[in-house]
């Protein structure tokens, strides 16, 4: 081979060298960037759906699991529960949840998915207190008129068993119901409906 042969030979591979060099560099420069642009495992469980074991509970009791930080409760519901929300649209300010952004198994006379469990986030719509499950009918402090629901502390605000607000109250909207969708019959899904929202 001529030494011009062996020059061109030298500088081709040093080329190629070179060439790969570079693009390792460039991979360990992209991959810290790239993993500074995925969500945390924290955000990522912040954000993950959460599961309710409804097997459990029983007529007229609630449970309160935790969701994106934030409470959401399911409430089993009685058939009496059921009779009553039916009585009381005339004192409720929007009772078909006529209100957007909702997910459209919020939009019926229960509220719910299925009759007798409703699932809502337990936080007041008027400045976000919680409000206090009371399943009493007709308790000394709340009156003769009240049915079951959900009192609110802070300002009084009053939701029945579908967390629709009463008229005349601080709340201005009825309690959200998040997106949800039931695994089984005793297994909820909150956070997470399948599209159905
Ligand atoms: S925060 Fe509930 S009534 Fe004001």
């Amino acid at each position: 081979m001529s030494a011009e042969g062996t020059d061109l030979k030298k500088r081709r591979f040093l080329t190629a060298a070179t060439s790969v060099v570079g693009a390792v560099g460039v991979g360990f420069a992209l991959v810290p960037f790239i993993a500074s642009m995925q969500p945390s495992a924290k955000a990522k469980a912040l954000g993950a759906p959460a599961e309710a074991d409804i097997s459990k509970l029983e007529p007229g009791q609630i449970l309160r699991v935790k969701w994106r930080g934030q409470p959401v409760w399911v409430v089993h519901r009685t058939e009496q529960n059921l009779k009553d929300l039916e009585t009381l649209t005339s004192e409720l300010l929007d009772p078909s949840s006529e209100a957007p952004q909702q997910p459209p198994y919020a939009k019926n006379p229960h509220r719910s998915r299925k009759p007798q469990f409703f699932v809502a986030v337990g936080i007041c719509t008027h400045l976000g207190c919680s409000p206090t499950y009371r399943p009493e009918v007709a308790p000394a402090d709340l009156g003769p008129a009240w049915k079951g629901g959900f009192f609110c502390p802070c300002h009084g605000s009053r939701f029945d068993l579908a967390g629709r607000v009463s008229k005349g109250v601080p709340a201005p909207s009825n309690l959200v119901v998040p997106p949800y969708r039931f695994l089984s019959d005793t297994l909820i899904l909150i956070g997470d409906d399948g599209g159905a929202a």
